[in-house]
């Protein structure tokens, strides 16, 4: 059974990530391809989710912790909302839908890394395609692993400060062959003068590899961008972002 690695990080999630730069090209394709039906795999906390669920649609969100979809319950609490949404606390890998059921499927921020063997990565993408309606669109979202980052970083060093009470430090602990790099993210209380450790677990794809995983897929690149604001994905970018259609 694979290990729910994000579920002692739940409570702090949101305020570790602060992030929102990515919500805004969600809402939009959403809203552009009429989407209904979107389902957000490995939904976490709904920091995508609940902004796509009070646009209007409705979400089938899925995350392998239990945790996270209880931040998630306790954000959207017993508002209307309730409605809209249906969460499955399970490894994605696992899910059952009909062909054709999605007008559109989401993985935010690194989800897709975080099935970490190259077999469960092409296993996920070829579920998609099967859950994806003819019209669908697939937007996958992780960061693109630099060179410098794994060579240069042996030991913890300072990412920056989260909301001025942790200092953030990060590992890496890389595997050139598997490409599965262990983080390990060690966070200072400054108040409270204490320590919190955490361990996480992905596998890192280069561009070129993913262009071989969606062919085999038959999954075609309508857009990609190197970050939020759409720049051509490129080397120098941060992100890789991928919108998909499947190929007929
Ligand atoms: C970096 S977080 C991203 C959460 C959310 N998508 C966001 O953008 O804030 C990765 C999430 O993927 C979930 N996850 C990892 N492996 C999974 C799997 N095999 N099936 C479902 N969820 C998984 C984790 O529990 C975690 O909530």
């Amino acid at each position: 059974m694979k290990k729910a690695l994000f579920d002692n990080f739940a409570l702090i999630y949101d305020q570790d990530m602060d992030k929102k730069d990515d919500i805004e090209l969600y809402l939009n394709y959403a809203k552009k391809n009429q989407c209904y039906k979107i389902l957000d795999i490995g939904c976490g906390t709904g920091r995508v989710s609940i902004p796509l669920i009070k646009q209007g649609h409705l979400i089938v969100g899925n995350d392998i912790s239990k945790k996270m979809l209880d931040v998630f319950k306790k954000k959207i609490g017993k508002s209307d909302n309730r409605k809209k949404y249906y969460l499955f606390n399970l490894n994605a890998l696992d899910l059952t839908f009909s062909n054709e059921t999605f007008d559109m499927i989401i993985m935010a921020y690194d989800v897709f890394l975080h099935f970490t063997t190259l077999e469960e990565q092409i296993d996920i993408l070829e579920k998609c395609r099967s859950w994806l309606k003819t019209s669908g669109i697939l937007i996958i979202d992780v960061f693109r692993q630099h060179y410098k980052e794994l060579v240069d970083y042996k030991d913890f060093y300072m990412l920056d400060y989260v909301k001025r009470y942790f200092a953030r430090f990060k590992c890496i602990l890389p595997n050139f062959d598997s490409q599965v790099n262990i983080l390990n993210y060690k966070y200072q209380d400054l108040k409270k003068e204490k320590e919190i450790m955490r361990t996480n677990k992905v596998r890192w794809v280069s561009y070129s590899e993913f262009l071989l995983m969606f062919k085999l897929c038959r999954l075609n690149i309508k857009e990609s961008f190197g970050n939020y604001d759409k720049t051509p994905c490129i080397y120098s970018q941060p992100r890789m972002i991928f919108i998909l259609e499947k190929e007929i």
